[in-house]
């Protein structure tokens, strides 16, 4: 159980980015998505949440049920969350407001809302930054903090973090990866998650690793060593 992706293709304006991908996120597992630049791992996590743009043929399967077909906020309700890896800022909304307006969708008592809001918000340091703009004029660092709060703030059953740990100091690396580690070790959720530097790896240890390459995807169960070998060979190593 969890998320099973079966033989996916992703288009954007006609453009085959993915040609065939299939993968599984279970729940407790902590997986590595890894590839070059424009191999299409931005495009993978925005086609299982279900962002519009993305043209899909293939199975998304969450616990076994086909969500392929569904509104991204129905997959959300299911228990999906996926980061942005760069972020919008918005101008007139507060951090708070906009939280507590994706809470709204979905809860109906507000002192839960709250509790939640300023729960997580104190875990990732950012009870300062909810009553400002969302993102804007946020550090980078901020900005992915503030990215982590949104995405966990529904708890989510199944968790895809785009490049969380990109241009992000030691600092903020580690306390984004203990909020990670704590959410993992109470909920249990099943993560898959991005990195091109491995920063976040010195907290995070994957299970397994799947490569993005060429449209198609390959697994490693070895992800340590795997990351290893792309780090000092390459992608291509692995074809
Ligand atoms: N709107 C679009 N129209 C055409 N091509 C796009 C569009 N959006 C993304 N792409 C292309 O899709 C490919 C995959 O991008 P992306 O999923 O962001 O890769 P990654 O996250 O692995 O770096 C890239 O070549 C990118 O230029
Ligand atoms: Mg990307």
């Amino acid at each position: 159980m969890g998320l099973e992706v079966n033989n996916l293709k992703v288009s954007i304006n006609d453009k085959t980015i993915i040609k065939e991908a299939t993968l599984k996120v279970g729940y407790e597992e902590k997986i590595l998505l890894v590839g070059p630049n424009g191999s299409g791992k931005t495009s993978l996590i925005q086609a299982i949440i279900g962002n519009p743009r993305y043209r899909v043929d293939g199975r998304i399967l969450l616990d076994g049920k086909d969500i392929s077909n569904i509104p991204m906020h129905e997959r959300v309700l299911l228990g999906l969350a996926a980061s942005y890896q760069i972020p919008p800022s918005l101008r007139g909304l507060t951090l708070y407001d906009l939280a507590y307006n994706i809470m709204k969708r979905f809860h109906d008592d507000i002192d839960i809302i709250k509790e939640r809001i300023y729960s997580l918000a104190s875990s990732l340091n950012m009870v300062e930054f909810l009553d400002r703009e969302v993102n804007r004029e946020f550090s980078g660092g901020e900005l992915k903090r503030s990215e982590l709060f949104l995405t966990l703030l529904l708890k989510p059953k199944i968790i895809l973090l785009d490049e969380i740990d990109s241009g992000v100091d030691m600092e903020n690396l580690r306390i984004m990866a203990k909020e990670i580690m704590r959410y993992y070790k109470r909920y249990k959720p099943g993560i898959l998650f991005v990195t091109h530097t491995g920063g976040i790896l010195r907290f995070l240890k994957s299970d397994r690793l799947y490569i993005l390459l060429d449209g198609f995807i390959r697994e490693s169960r070895d992800a340590e060593n795997a990351f290893k070998i792309i780090m000092e060979s390459g992608f291509y190593k692995f074809t």
